[in-house]
């Protein structure tokens, strides 16, 4: 059985103050015994603190982005070596924003994939269509194209969580159906199975686009859908602990 994961992407937001709030009611809420697990992605300046406000629990620290090279003169960014050495094993890539607004191609996302795996991490990685490739049909041919170098090394599936976050639903309010986002997690499983059927079984795909304490029951439940990457609800301890107590 696989366990639901809540995992929260701050994005360019949130503070030490949450920080200290959300990991003291995630410590409160007690996931341990249950099939839960959860996650966040503050900034990268935040990062330090989290862990060791973390310490000694399950609630797992990861970073948003990271450079495709390992050192040098690259102002401004940060190395997988340097998350490395203050402990986090967790790192987000692919996500939409840094599709569209940062340029990120799918060659460069799947470089930093491999080199985050070669270098010990796990990645969550994300995949999603625009509203245009959605109404024209397209899809699964999007997601697939995504997916595709990933699906080419297999090696590296056993370190990887995917995130389907159709970029129509992301911070807009609009969720996909849970009958829409089960087609797509299916559909991903698929693709896993084809090249690993045990890891196929094992890896939890998560959901991301508006999820909340309204939509987060009826989009879990769905039999492919195993947690959610959460945005905007995941910046109010409230919201985000709404999240976990609607599915318990
Ligand atoms: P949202 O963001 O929950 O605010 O839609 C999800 C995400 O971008 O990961």
């Amino acid at each position: 059985m696989r366990k639901l994961l809540i995992a929260g992407n701050w994005k360019m937001n949130g503070s030490l103050a949450l920080a200290k709030n959300m990991i003291h009611s995630l410590k409160q809420a007690r996931l341990e015994s249950e099939q839960i697990e959860s996650m966040l992605f503050p900034s990268f300046v935040h990062l330090s603190s989290m862990l060791e406000l973390a310490e000694g629990t399950k609630i797992k620290i990861g970073a948003q982005n990271v450079s495709e090279q390992l050192q040098g003169a690259l102002t401004g960014e940060i190395s997988l070596p340097m998350l490395q050495e203050i402990g986090v094993t967790h790192v987000l890539l692919g996500h939409s924003e840094r599709r569209s607004l940062y340029n990120e191609s799918d060659e460069l996302i799947f470089k930093k994939t491999k080199l985050a795996v070669e270098q010990g991490f796990n990645v969550i990685f994300c995949v999603g269509e625009s509203l245009e490739a959605r109404e024209l049909g397209d899809t699964k041919s999007v997601i697939n194209k995504q997916l595709q170098a990933l699906l080419a090394s297999p090696a590296l599936l056993n370190h990887i969580t995917i995130a389907y976050e159709p970029v129509w639903a992301i911070g807009t309010g609009k969720t996909a159906s849970p009958e829409q986002a089960q087609e797509v997690h299916q559909f991903i499983r698929e693709k896993v199975a084809a090249k690993d059927l045990a890891r196929s079984q094992s890896m939890q795909i998560l959901y991301g686009g508006s999820v909340n304490a309204g939509n987060a029951k009826a989009l879990f439940a769905k039999p492919d859908i195993d947690g959610g990457l959460v945005g905007g609800a995941s910046l109010k301890v409230e919201d985000f602990l709404g999240i976990i107590e609607c599915i318990r």
